[in-house]
């Protein structure tokens, strides 16, 4: 298969990087991105929340916020796609230049703040898609609304019945307050909340809801986000979101940006945070692995720490939608080579089994 990457990429990277992004957007919108050939074995198949995902590589949130190309993303290999985050108003999110490419780390910086057209945009281009693949909505808060959990009820109560998931964002790090939304008192309350709004909304099997939280949580938190899940209400778990942190190793001009780090110096820690919550659950709970996923061997490293299904976002600045059918292959090899017959068999392997 042609990739037309190869030589759009070095051009499309010459455009600053939200202009860039403006413009895959609108090519994609286009219809002129030719969808990626299918390839989507039985090895891959996830099922999972009632709902067959056709392979476990999914679209992280931050790449499709207003609901514009959830269909033309599912054509280029994405098993699942997550829109958002969205928020009840429209907001234009903080001042330009807001994202940034770190091309030495294979990272990004970004500091968005949210922008998006609001739940209502996004909930009439949600309804006039025909349903088929998953997609789920990811929802946040506006940045000037008090009573934060009233937002993320909204949010749910308006695109519940036109999402196959529902994930509640308190880890970006660009909207003042939202991550103080993760500690015990507030999240049971939000949680609680929320998981009325929507079984409000959809009274036949609800769509499932999961919790999207920051790589920069302490281990002790990770306890209680853990006690809150179990509890109920919480059907999933998402970990992880970009990073305040700044690893040393940084190398590129852009490392002192102000914002949230994803992609390659992302992927050690969010993994380490993943591991962790799939212990304190049990693997009761279904966990998506997100943080760095730029190969295979990525994607597998999580869904052996624990990941039932990957997102990412950040490796495909650079290397561009062909890399999802890599990733895929590659899982394959890997399962092969494991002698597992079945993504499912080697979710959270690493902690029956000692590596081999
Ligand atoms: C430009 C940009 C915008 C993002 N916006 C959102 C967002 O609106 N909501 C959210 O939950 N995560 C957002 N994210 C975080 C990603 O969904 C993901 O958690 C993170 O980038 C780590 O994955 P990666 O290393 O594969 O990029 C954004 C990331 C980037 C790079």
């Amino acid at each position: 298969m042609f990739d037309y990457f190869r030589i759009a990429g070095p051009l499309v990277r010459l455009l600053e990087a939200e202009t860039a992004h403006g413009l895959t957007i609108r090519l994609l919108k286009s219809g002129m991105v030719p969808r990626q050939p299918a390839f989507d074995p039985p090895a891959l198949a996830m099922h999972l929340w009632g709902r067959d995902f056709p392979n476990p590589v999914g679209l992280a949130a931050g790449f499709d916020k207003n609901a514009e190309v959830p269909d033309a993303m599912l054509g280029q290999g994405f098993g699942f796609v997550e829109i958002g985050s969205v928020t009840p108003r429209p907001q234009p999110g903080n001042p330009k230049p807001r994202m940034f490419r770190l091309p030495e780390d294979g990272a990004v910086i970004n500091r968005m703040g949210f922008n998006n057209e609001g739940m209502e945009a996004v909930a009439q281009r949600l309804a006039a898609r025909r349903r088929a693949g998953i997609v789920g909505a990811n929802l946040g808060k506006n940045k000037d609304t008090e009573d934060a959990a009233s937002d993320y009820e909204k949010g749910a109560a308006r695109l519940a019945p036109l999402s196959d998931y529902m994930v509640i964002n308190v880890s970006s790090p660009n909207t003042p307050g939202l991550r103080a939304l993760q500690g015990r008192d507030q999240l049971e309350a939000l949680v609680g909340r929320t998981r009325a709004a929507l079984d409000a909304a959809v009274s036949q099997s609800p769509p499932p809801l999961l919790l999207k939280i920051a790589p920069d949580l302490a281990w002790e938190d990770l306890a209680d986000i853990a006690a809150v899940a179990l509890a109920g209400g919480l059907d999933g778990l998402i970990v992880s979101n970009t990073t305040v942190a700044r690893p040393e190793t940084l190398r590129s001009a852009n490392a002192k940006e102000t914002g949230g780090l994803s992609g390659a110096p992302l992927f050690e820690s969010s993994t380490a945070m993943l591991r962790r919550v799939y212990e304190l659950t049990g693997g009761k709970l279904p966990i998506i692995g997100v943080g760095g996923v730029a190969s295979g061997s990525e994607a597998y490293v999580k869904i052996r720490a624990g990941a039932s299904l990957v997102q990412l976002y950040s490796a495909m600045v650079y290397e561009g939608p062909a890399l999802i059918t890599r990733i895929k292959h590659e899982l394959v090899d890997l399962l092969t080579r494991d002698g597992f017959t079945s993504i499912t068999q080697a979710v959270g392997y690493d902690h029956r089994e000692p590596k081999p």
